[in-house]
């Protein structure tokens, strides 16, 4: 999975009905240890949508501004569209929130998924 100015990653699937967390990780390298460019966590235990990033091993400052939007055992399309700055990420065909790039996007190389979330679908143009 490589990430330019224009790619549109669509995800669509189900958040599982007892979800307590999942993440979606769009990462430098398929190994362990890579940094995270860009972790989107939503979190049911918190109602929040942690968003970070990972270098190093360190993590920096959380962003979650914007509301949460998801509910257990709800089914979901999430696109994350990456802008020259910033990912746009959309939840049901709405604009949700903007996360600054903080690791350039040409380091990404795979998008990992974890956590509490089936997914169907993944769509990347
Ligand atoms: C930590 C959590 C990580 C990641 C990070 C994001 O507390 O263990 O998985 O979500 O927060 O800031």
């Amino acid at each position: 999975m490589n990430v330019v100015p224009g790619r549109v990653i669509t995800l669509t699937g189900r958040v599982d009905h007892n979800a307590s967390r999942f993440e979606f990780n769009l990462l430098t390298g398929a190994y362990n240890g890579a940094d995270v460019a860009f972790h989107f966590n939503p979190r049911f235990d918190q109602r929040e949508a942690v968003r970070n990033s990972c270098q190093g091993g360190g993590w920096g400052p959380e962003e979650k501004q914007g509301g949460f939007p998801l509910h257990p055992g709800q089914q979901f399309e999430i696109q994350i569209i990456c802008f020259p700055e910033h990912y746009q990420v959309n939840c049901n065909g709405h604009a949700w929130y903007t996360y600054r790039h903080r690791i350039p996007y040409q380091q990404v190389q795979a998008l990992q998924v974890k956590g509490d979330v089936t997914i169907t679908n993944v769509y990347a143009y």
